[in-house]
């Protein structure tokens, strides 16, 4: 067995430092757990696509609070990492050029780890449906995990959830993986060796299992989104925290850790100063 700390949207920035002070007290219940790994699922940085040194400073800073003796840290990219499709965030679109300043920052925005018995894939969702380089470079390197997987039970770490409840519903617009975009995912996500899809992005708390599959949704460190910006949480819990996965033999077992430091900050009435225009206001929050 082995365990793996989810922590999600830090939003970090040395800029508009508002969140900084709720990761430090995300570090410590970090430090309290033994783990092997952490993965971040996504806007480590509050902005990263216009400020590079958004993106260095979270890197900074997220090394810092897990300290050099402390786990290894692998990320995948958000929307306020990297970007997003240009229809969603036409002043902010993914780019090769911002998946590189990430991967400078951060690491690979995708990447495979295969500790004993098990597959872990990180992917990059917000290069979906860009027709950049990187996207055909993931696909190509989630077309090979898929192949190669044998007999290893599967887990996925991405910023956006695939979908909301099911794999066949519609276009969620901004929350999620569109459904034009999840055929390169189909192959894991229909996989009958998957046991956990792990994500972030909502800043909400959902833990739903289906089957022998985990649908873990990371709430965030930094803070939550109020009915103003977010009316509907889709069945999960505004608050924020960490998880924890062990990973057994086959099935993965996922519990919430509070962040008993944290102050409970709500966006809704400080977005225009942390996220101001351009943007559209539904789809700055998260
Ligand atoms: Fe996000
Ligand atoms: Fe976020």
């Amino acid at each position: 067995m082995f365990t793996v700390l989810q922590i999600s949207d830090t939003h970090l920035s040395q800029r508009l430092p508002r969140f900084n002070a709720n990761w430090a007290a995300a570090a410590r219940v970090v430090a309290q757990q033994a783990s092997e790994l952490i993965v971040h699922t996504g806007d480590a940085a509050l902005d990263g696509p216009d400020h590079a040194a958004d993106l260095r400073f979270a890197a900074a800073a997220l090394r810092a609070g897990i300290g050099p003796e402390g786990p290894r840290l692998r990320c995948v990219p958000g929307n306020h990492d990297v970007g997003d499709r240009a229809f969603i965030t036409p002043h902010q679109p993914t780019t090769d050029e911002t998946i590189a300043a990430h991967a400078a920052a951060l690491g690979p925005a995708s990447w495979v780890e295969d500790p004993p018995g098990w597959r872990l894939i990180g992917i990059n969702t917000q290069v979906l449906g860009t027709a950049t380089a990187a996207e055909e470079a993931q696909a190509q390197m989630l077309a090979e995990a898929a192949l190669t997987l044998g007999d290893r039970r599967l887990a996925l770490f991405l910023h956006k959830p695939p979908f909301l409840h099911h794999a066949e519903e519609g276009d969620a617009g901004y929350w999620t993986v569109p459904p034009e975009e999840r055929g390169v995912l189909a192959p894991l996500l229909e996989s009958p060796h998957l046991r956990l899809i792990a994500s972030g992005h909502l800043h909400v708390q959902r833990l739903v299992r289906k089957g022998p599959v985990m649908h873990a949704w990371c709430p965030a460190t930094s803070f939550v989104v109020g009915p103003a910006l977010m009316p509907d949480t889709h069945g999960g819990e505004r608050c924020l925290g960490i998880l924890r996965h062990r990973f057994c033999a086959d099935t993965v077992e996922t519990e919430a850790l509070p962040v008993p430091f944290a102050e409970p900050i709500v966006l809704d009435p400080i977005v225009d100063e942390i996220y101001p225009a351009p943007r559209a206001r539904e789809t700055a929050a998260d």
